[in-house]
C-alpha cells in the first residue's frame, strides 16, 4: 500500500486535533483512501512542551518540512503571515501539495499563491479556511460548477456569532462573551479580527474569489465589526421581531459584484436568526441549483481539523493523479466590486433625541428632503418631560450614500444628543 507523507506545521489548536483525528481514524482513513497518511515532520515554536507527539519528529524550523524527500503534503497551520506564505510558496516550488487554514493569507495574497501553483501545476487546499467544519469551498468550487452564483449570504465568523447569542440569550457582557470563546478555542490568535469583521472579511473574500473567479481585493470589501453593538440595539431589534447577526453578503449585479460584512437585522423567522453559538450558516443560491444552506460547526478544533483532513485525503489523491483543478479557478466572468456607496439595502437607526415637540417633523424633514422613506417609528415613552429618549426609525430601501449623507445631517441637529447609529437590514428577496 502506498504511503504518504505529512508535513505539519503548526500544532496548536487545529494542528494538534489534526495530528490525534489522523491517529485515531487511520484505518478508517486506510480503508477509504486505499493509502497511509502518516506525519512525518512537525514544527511548532517550542519543542520543549509535551504535546503527546513524538520528540523526534519537532522541529523549530518550519523550512525543515521542504527539503524533507519523506514528506509530500506540507499542512500549514502556524496562522502566520511572512512565514507561512514563505512556506507555501517554497512547498509549490518544489511540487509538495499544500493544505492551509490560513484564511488571512489567502484573502490577502491568493492571487500570489495560485498563479505559483499554477505556474507549478501544484493543487493548494483550503477548506478549513472558511466556515470551520461545513464543507463549503467544495460546494461552491465543484458543486456548484454549472451555477452562476447569484448570491452568498452568511454567518461565518463563530466567535461573534457566539459573543452575539451569550449577549441576546443570556444577557452578558461583551468581554464575558468574548473570553468564553476565547478559551473554547474559536477565536484567533488575535481576535479584535473576529470582533471588527476582519477574519468575516477574510472568508468573504475567499468565498467571493471563488464564485467569481478573480481574486477580490481585500480593500474592496465594506467591513463593520460588531464591537460597537450594544445591548440597546439587541433589545430594540427584538421588539421590532428581528435579530442582529454579523453577515457576510456576496451579490451578483450586472455592473459588479458586492461583498460585504457588517452587523444586520434579519427577520426572526428567516432561517439564519436561530444559527446560534459557534454554529456557521451559508446560504448561496445559484441559476441552476437555486436556493441552498449550509450549516455547522464555523469554528474549534474538531470541525476544523474534520475539513483540514477532508483536503489531506484531496491530496493524497491529487498525488496519484494528478487534477486540473488546482484548488482556484480563475475565470474572466467578472471582476468589478461595487462601492458601498452604491448598495441599496433597509435600515435601522437608533438616535438619542430631545423628547419635545418638533424633534420628529426635523428628522423626517431631513429624510424627506434626501428621499429617504420611513417604514416604521418606536419611540418609548419619556418619564420626565424634556428628557433625551431613544428614537427608532426603520428605514425603506435607500442607498448607503443617501443615509450616509441624511445622518450627517440628523447628526448635526441639536435635539439629537449623540451620534446616530446605522445598521443595515436584509430580508432576503
Ligand atoms: P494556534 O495559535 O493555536 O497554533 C499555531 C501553531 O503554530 C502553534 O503550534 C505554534 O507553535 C505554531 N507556530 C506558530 N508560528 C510558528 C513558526 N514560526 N514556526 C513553527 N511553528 C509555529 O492557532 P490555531 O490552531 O487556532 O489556528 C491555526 C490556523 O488555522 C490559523 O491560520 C487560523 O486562522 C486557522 N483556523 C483556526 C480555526 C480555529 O477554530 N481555531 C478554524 C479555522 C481556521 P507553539 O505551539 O510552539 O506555539
Ligand atoms: N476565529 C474564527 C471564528 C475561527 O471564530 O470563526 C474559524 O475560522
Amino acid at each position: 500500500m502506498q504511503s504518504f507523507g505529512i508535513g505539519l506545521a503548526g500544532l496548536g489548536n487545529v494542528g494538534a486535533g489534526v495530528f490525534k483525528h489522523l491517529t485515531q481514524n487511520r484505518s478508517l482513513l486506510r480503508g477509504r483512501l486505499g493509502c497511509e497518511l502518516e506525519v512525518r515532520k512537525v514544527a511548532v515554536r517550542d519543542v520543549s512542551r509535551d504535546r503527546g507527539v513524538p520528540r523526534e519528529l519537532l522541529t523549530t524550523n518550519a523550512m525543515e518540512l521542504l527539503d524533507d524527500p519523506n514528506v509530500h503534503i506540507v499542512v500549514e497551520l502556524m496562522g502566520q503571515k511572512e512565514e507561512s506564505l514563505r512556506l507555501m510558496l517554497g512547498a509549490i516550488e518544489r511540487k509538495k501539495i499544500v493544505v492551509t487554514g490560513n484564511k488571512a493569507l489567502l484573502a490577502e495574497h491568493g492571487k500570489e499563491i495560485f498563479d505559483a501553483a499554477y505556474e507549478h501545476k501544484v493543487p493548494v487546499f483550503f477548506e478549513a479556511a472558511v466556515a470551520g467544519g461545513i464543507p463549503i469551498i467544495k460546494a461552491i468550487r465543484e458543486g456548484f460548477v454549472a451555477n452562476h452564483i447569484q448570491s452568498i449570504h452568511g454567518i461565518i465568523n463563530g466567535t461573534s456569532n457566539y459573543i452575539l447569542t451569550r449577549m441576546t440569550e443570556a444577557g452578558m457582557g461583551f468581554a464575558e462573551a468574548l473570553a468564553e470563546a476565547q478559551a473554547a478555542g474559536y477565536a484567533e490568535a488575535d481576535p479584535s479580527l473576529d470582533v471588527n469583521g476582519g477574519d468575516a472579511a477574510h472568508k468573504a473574500v475567499i468565498l467571493a474569489s471563488l464564485a467569481y473567479g478573480f481574486w477580490v481585493p481585500m480593500e474592496k470589501v465594506f467591513v463593520e465589526g460588531v464591537e460597537q453593538l450594544t445591548a440597546n440595539d439587541i433589545c430594540f431589534a427584538e421588539k421590532l421581531h428581528y435579530r442582529i447577526k454579523l453577515l457576510a453578503h456576496i451579490k451578483a449585479h450586472t455592473d459588479g459584484i458586492e461583498v460585504r460584512v457588517h452587523p444586520t437585522l434579519i427577520p426572526k423567522s428567516h432561517v439564519l436568526a436561530s444559527v446560534n453559538g459557534v454554529f456557521n450558516a451559508i446560504a448561496v443560491k445559484g441559476d441552476v441549483v437555486g436556493d441552498t444552506l449550509f450549516y455547522g460547526r464555523g469554528a474549534g478544533q474538531d470541525p476544523t481539523s474534520s475539513a483540514v483532513i477532508a483536503d489531506i485525503a484531496e491530496a493524497a489523491d491529487a498525488l496519484v493523479s494528478p487534477r486540473r483543478n488546482l484548488g482556484f479557478m480563475p475565470h474572466g466572468l467578472y471582476g468589478v466590486c461595487k462601492p458601498i456607496d452604491e448598495i441599496v439595502s433597509e435600515f435601522y437607526v437608533r438616535l438619542s433625541v430631545e423628547d419635545r415637540p418638533g424633534t420628529i417633523a426635523q428628522i423626517a424633514g431631513i429624510l424627506g428632503e434626501l428621499n429617504v422613506g420611513i417604514s416604521s417609528i418606536l419611540q418609548p415613552e419619556s418619564e420626565d418631560e424634556g428628557a433625551t429618549v431613544p428614537l427608532v426609525l426603520m428605514i425603506h430601501k435607500a442607498s448607503n450614500a443617501q443615509i450616509g449623507a441624511a445622518l450627517d445631517r440628523i447628526g448635526k441637529l441639536v435635539c439629537v444628543k449623540r451620534p446616530p447609529r446605522m445598521i443595515r437590514v436584509e430580508h432576503f428577496d
